[in-house]
């Protein structure tokens, strides 16, 4: 069986107001039934997985309970880290700790924030990535792209065809230039940020590309406190590691990568014009999307949203525009500019 390690410890500024600090996007619910964490969860489960290992903080410890209680799944573990430093030690953690029990555990490393609405191509796509994995490879998964973002990391193929191929070189977030370079190539693939190893493989890649994280957190871990069925690594051990992601302390220095295409709908909802297109998607006629309590008359390109029972929100003639509505806020936005909405929240921020 393999064990989800679900990373929900990272806050979405770019989907303010409805993303909070206290309550960011992965615990909202974005588009359909259930929350993006609930989802990601539900994606996860079943006969060939587990029960999840979630690695969070503090602060979501109990919205991280409750919800996964709320879909029918027991935790597997929730481990507080006692400070965000970024994916890299989270996932040496999750590493580590399985490895205590069964160092050649399959692991998949999934955010809690991305929405990929055919369970069964994903599941297909996991299971072509087992074989790897369980031979020593760190599998990645890559997304066809579509235009030069540089918000995410890049793939390079080294051969052609449809199976789990090698990486020739794995490159986190490019500039610009870089990465409409690597998109008319033609031979890149973005990486899904979802990632499928034996405990034992990424111990080994970080004892070769980051060893520094080893000592620090192996300590956090067997200092760790069980709390209310909660698992807290030590502050003291942990709060001195250096912040930084996954993909740069290891995936853009392993030689032992391998790809699996995932050419099914995937996104990672950073910011509205996502949320609307995949809102689009759902109901392809409605281009002025309105969801429950917004009505949108005349509108062409727009999202009107709003979370709030009590707060109707009406868009009439509106063009490129998104309006999104909570209790205590309203953004108003060009839909050109989803992703300055995280200016709002710096600006707010700087008035108090
Ligand atoms: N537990 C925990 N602790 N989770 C964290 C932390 C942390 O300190 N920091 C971030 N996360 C979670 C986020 O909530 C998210 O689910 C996931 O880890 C990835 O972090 P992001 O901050 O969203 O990374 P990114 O989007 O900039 O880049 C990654 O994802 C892209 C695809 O969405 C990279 O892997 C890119 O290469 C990739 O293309
Ligand atoms: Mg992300």
């Amino acid at each position: 069986k393999i064990t989800p390690i679900l990373m929900a410890g990272g806050s979405g500024t770019r989907l303010w107001p409805v993303s909070r600090k206290a309550f960011p996007k992965q615990f909202a619910q974005l588009i359909g039934e259930q929350t993006l964490f609930q989802a990601s969860a539900l994606r996860l489960s079943g006969a060939d997985y587990a029960d999840p290992v979630v690695m969070t903080n503090a602060d979501f410890r109990f919205i991280v309970a409750e919800q996964l209680e709320q879909v029918g799944l027991a935790p597997g573990a929730i481990v507080i880290e006692p400070a965000g430093r970024n994916t890299a030690p989270a996932i040496l953690a999750a590493a580590l700790m399985v490895a205590k029990t069964d160092p050649e555990a399959l692991l998949l490393v999934a955010p809690s924030d991305h929405v990929i609405p055919d369970v069964a191509a994903f599941s297909r796509a996991v299971q072509q990535g087992s074989g790897p994995a369980a031979d020593g490879r760190i599998v990645t998964f890559g997304i066809t792209p579509d235009r030069p973002e540089t918000g995410y990391g890049y793939l390079e193929l080294a051969g052609q065809g449809d199976g789990p191929q090698p990486l020739a070189r794995f490159v986190e977030k490019p500039d610009a230039e870089r990465a409409a370079q690597m998109l008319a190539q033609g031979n890149f693939l973005w990486n899904a940020g979802i990632f499928l190893f034996k405990a034992s493989s990424m111990i080994d890649a970080f004892r070769q590309h980051a060893p520094e994280y080893l000592d620090p957190v192996g300590q956090a871990l067997s200092q760790a406190k069980t709390d209310l069925g909660f698992l807290r690594l030590a502050p003291a051990p942990w709060e001195g590691l250096a912040d930084n992601s996954i993909d740069y302390a290891v995936m853009e220095k392993a030689d032992n990568l391998t790809v699996v295409r995932f050419s099914d709908r995937w996104s990672d909802l950073g910011g509205w014009d996502a949320v609307w297109r995949e809102t689009l998607d759902a109901a392809p006629s409605d281009r002025g999307v309105a969801t429950a309590h917004a009505t949108a008359i005349d509108c062409d390109n727009v999202l009107l949203r709003s979370d709030d029972p009590d707060l109707e929100v009406v868009g009439i003639g509106l063009k490129d525009t998104m309006v999104v509505a909570t209790g205590d806020a309203v953004l108003v936005a060009g839909m050109d500019r989803a992703q300055d909405v995280r200016l709002a929240v710096s600006a707010l921020k700087d008035q108090k």
